[in-house]
């Protein structure tokens, strides 16, 4: 039987704002993930979208004299269009006021009122219009909302409730049993930690008065679903929950659900009590991933220290800026961006280390054998190191963990360089008694480029595509047997394509402006 498609998603990003580079990074990630998994054979569904209901969104719209949905259409394609630039092949881009999500939103809801998970109660809070949060008294610190320390309002007012916190227990001890489940361990334990207080129940509605723009709650006219319960069942609505049965078995669970720290709670709390309530499977992982700061702080639009993916992609290319989010920090932690230090990474390692390698290879084998690959022995084939930076990377990456899988690969760049100058083939190209040497030596280096290159397929893929091409080798691969991988790729007589600089030299006055 054939294994069940590898399912990734991203969060959905809400539309009253362009996307920026805490966006972007998220994306990346799971492209790389996606790309990984295809890599290795298997079926991928990618998921993203955007998340378009809510004050938030009615806010942004009132105040450019828009309505919402006119508002979301027009801001849904600045994420499409920076998905593109960046290279980022989701399968499905969801948008929560498709028909079909606010179908399955409405399913689920009859269904949990139905089966007495949902019940109407008066609630009284505190509530936090920026984080669209409901506080009790004792959350609040000296009377302002604990996230963003802004003012609150108190509201009283009858809304539905999903009964969560009867499944508190539950949830404790299948984070405990499943040690996969939330990653990674330092945020499962801020989740155990969390739940040593009791859980509440969900306030799962606003009344219409106050909110008109989100999905209509099934059973009540004056009810709207909050945004959060609203977002989240896109997971099950994108791979049709109540709507295909059959697409839902085929996706369903998903292999990873990749958030921000910041929305975890959301993702392993709220979403998998939501889905025990509704009888559905957990997903595998949720994985939650740190932030981009600058100058300490995390970049956000309400910060107004965004960082323009777009501008960076300009400047130094797709690749590098993607290399710089993956290799730069480890998947969990924070990172700190600066633009000098993306400027430095691009000279040190992609210019000098990776561009130089190609550089010196093709201008000696241009030099020494009229850019085709030479004659050599079967022994400049470096079979078993190649094998123990595949095993590296490989692994690396079952563990979601990108940013190792880079640095083996780089190490070896390193080596290769330290290789060239510690051969001087422009010393065994004076000796005709050494030009069996020499040919081993450019061989080695060329199979060496090669697979490297095929290890960065998913990592930094317009490179990795520009590589085999100039080594006239195909870029679609899928590896299932290793043993593919082990060995050679390159015959003598092929020719390369030597190609423009792979990372020309920055422009300082560019890079200044
Ligand atoms: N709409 C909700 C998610 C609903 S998912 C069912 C939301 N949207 S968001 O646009 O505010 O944020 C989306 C993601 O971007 C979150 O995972 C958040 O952590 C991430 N980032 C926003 N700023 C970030 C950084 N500065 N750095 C890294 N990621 C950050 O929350």
């Amino acid at each position: 039987m054939p294994s069940k498609p590898f399912y990734i998603t991203t969060p959905l990003y809400y539309v009253n704002a362009k996307p920026h580079i805490g966006h972007a990074y998220t994306n990346i990630l799971c492209d790389t993930f996606a790309r990984y998994h295809r890599f290795r054979g298997e079926e991928v569904f990618f998921l993203t979208g955007t998340d378009e209901h809510g004050t938030k969104i009615e806010k942004a719209a009132r105040e450019q004299n828009k309505e919402p949905r006119q508002y979301a259409d027009e801001m849904a394609p600045h994420f499409k269009d920076l998905w593109k630039l960046l290279g980022i092949e989701y399968d499905y881009f969801i948008r929560t006021t498709d028909e079909g999500h606010k179908k399955a939103v409405g399913n689920i809801l009859r269904d949990l009122e139905a089966r007495g998970e949902i019940y109407k109660a008066s609630y009284k809070g505190w509530y936090c219009t920026p984080c669209e949060s409901f506080w009790t008294k004792l959350q609040l610190v000296e009377g302002k909302c604990p996230d963003c320390k802004r003012d609150v309002q108190e509201l009283s007012e009858d809304n539905y409730f999903f009964k969560m916190s009867k499944y508190q227990k539950w949830l404790i001890d299948y984070i405990k049993s499943h040690p996969d489940f939330i990653k990674p361990e330092i945020r499962k334990n801020e989740i155990l930690g969390f739940l040593r207080e009791p859980l509440e129940d969900l306030c799962i509605t606003r009344p219409r008065s106050r909110l008109a723009w989100g999905i209509d709650y099934p059973t009540s006219k004056e009810h709207i679903v909050y945004v959060w319960f609203d977002a989240l069942i896109n997971y099950v609505s994108a791979v049709g929950y109540t709507t295909e049965d059959k697409r839902f078995k085929t996706y369903w669970p998903a292999d990873v659900h990749m958030v921000g720290k910041d929305i975890l709670r959301q993702h392993a709390v709220y979403w998998p009590c939501m889905l025990k309530a509704c009888g559905i499977e957990m997903p595998k992982t949720v994985i939650a991933h740190g932030w981009w700061t600058m100058s300490g702080a995390k970049v956000s639009k309400s910060r107004g220290n965004i960082v323009d993916p777009v501008e960076l992609c300009k400047k130094y290319s797709v690749d590098a800026f993607r290399y710089f989010l993956l290799h730069e920090v480890t998947v969990g932690l924070d990172g700190a961006f600066s633009e000098d230090l993306l400027a430095e990474r691009y000279t040190t390692d992609l210019a000098n280390d990776l561009g130089n390698l190609w550089f010196r290879l093709v201008s000696m084998l241009d030099k020494y054998f009229g850019g085709k690959i030479p004659d050599h022995s079967a022994k400049a084939f470096p079979k078993e190191s190649i094998q123990d930076l595949l095993k590296k990377v490989t692994d690396a990456m079952s563990q979601y963990d990108p940013r190792t899988a880079l640095t083996a690969i780089f190490e070896v760049v390193t080596l290769l360089n330290q290789k060239i100058e510690e051969k001087k083939p422009w010393v065994l190209a004076k000796d005709a008694s050494k030009k069996g040497e020499l040919g081993d030596t450019l061989a080695f280096l060329a199979e060496w480029i090669a697979h490297i290159a095929v290890l960065l397929l998913f990592l930094t893929p317009v490179t990795a595509k520009e590589i085999l091409k100039r080594l006239g080798l195909k870029s679609d691969w899928i590896l299932k047997k290793e043993n593919e991988f082990l060995t050679p790729f390159l015959k003598p007589g092929m020719t390369m394509e030597r190609g423009s600089a792979l990372f020309p030299r920055l422009d300082e006055e560019k890079i200044a402006s």
